[in-house]
């Protein structure tokens, strides 16, 4: 086939994209496709269409990419594609425009509110413990943690650094004390499945940006030591998550869990739509545990999006 492996862009999240298109890219190489490597840029459908591939992986995150606006562009040229189409990728990119779709399918998420950055500065949206994250970014970029004890003020003060400042509004929610796991899911002839849960435990505490790409700061434990029971629910829960959302190809559900709590502290975060496929990424790594390849897992994406 004649692949081209779209990376990169203008998304906050680009050097993580570059990362995931390049091990994409040389996985297909590998295996005897023709590769052609778009670092996306406002030309882009003119190259896609002078490339005039068989399909294009996407291996974007972040907006735009994972957002709709490839997706929507590619149909319009008749391209097939990797992963989640135009409506998914729309609702899945917004964390709160996920959470009203998979709430009411039964998964637990946390609530919390969409907050004005200027509201903050004047009392806090939530008490403390809480999270504020921007609704459509990847990777924790501009996530910030507030508690009592944090240096931003009580309530924030407009002039305390915060990432938050690059927002006009952000979606705030309880912290949820414990861990931190995560599924892949995988569509295959027999429809999507979940591959195990990996627990994430970052040396700093905080699961953020350094901590996901920077090798040797957070322990990825997979499968998870967790009971069982937390196990099937986390697959059970992204499973479908995947379903109602209509992701196609892949997809990764992230949870927060409160041990202390049993299956009631088991909360999804987010569903992924394009999740890492960086050397570090968390969907490779369940799929070798699985006993697929990295290459297998890059054809099996592109079978799907194929089928
Ligand atoms: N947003 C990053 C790429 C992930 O979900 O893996
Ligand atoms: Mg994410």
């Amino acid at each position: 086939l004649h692949i081209a492996v779209l990376m990169g862009g203008w998304a906050n999240e680009r050097p993580v994209s570059l990362m995931s298109g390049k091990g994409v890219a040389d996985a297909l190489e590998s295996r005897g496709h023709k590769v052609t490597r778009i670092d996306m840029d406002r030309q882009v459908a003119a190259r896609i269409a002078e490339a005039a591939p068989d399909i294009v992986f996407n291996a974007l995150h972040g907006v735009p990419g994972e957002d709709g606006t490839v997706q929507g562009m590619l149909d319009l040229m008749g391209v097939p594609y990797t992963h989640s189409g135009l409506a998914t990728s729309v609702i899945a990119i917004d964390k709160e425009l996920t959470k009203q779709a998979l709430v009411p399918a039964g998964i637990p998420m946390p609530g919390g509110r969409i907050v004005q950055t200027a509201e903050l500065y004047e009392k806090d949206p939530l008490p403390r413990p809480y999270v504020l994250k921007p609704v459509n970014e990847g990777s924790s970029v501009g996530v910030a943690i507030v508690t009592d004890e944090s240096n931003y003020g009580n309530p924030i003060q407009r002039d305390a650094k915060g990432p938050w400042q690059q927002f006009d509004h952000l979606l705030a929610e309880p912290f949820i004390k414990g861990r931190e796991l995560t599924t892949a899911v995988i569509d295959g002839e027999g429809g999507p499945r979940a591959l195990t849960v990996t627990e994430l435990v970052p040396k700093s505490g905080f699961y953020d940006f350094d901590a996901k790409y920077t090798d040797g700061m957070t322990d990825h434990i997979c499968p998870a030591e967790i009971p069982d029971n937390i196990a099937q629910l986390c697959c059970e829960y992204a499973v479908r998550a995947h379903k109602v959302l209509g992701c196609k190809g892949t997809s990764r559900t992230d949870f927060r869990w409160d041990d202390e709590l049993g299956e009631d502290g088991l909360f999804v975060l987010e569903t992924n739509t394009q999740p890492g496929m960086t050397p570090l990424s968390l969907v490779p790594e369940q799929a070798k545990y699985c006993g697929m390849e990295y290459a297998d897992l890059v054809e099996t994406i592109v079978e799907e999006a194929l089928r």
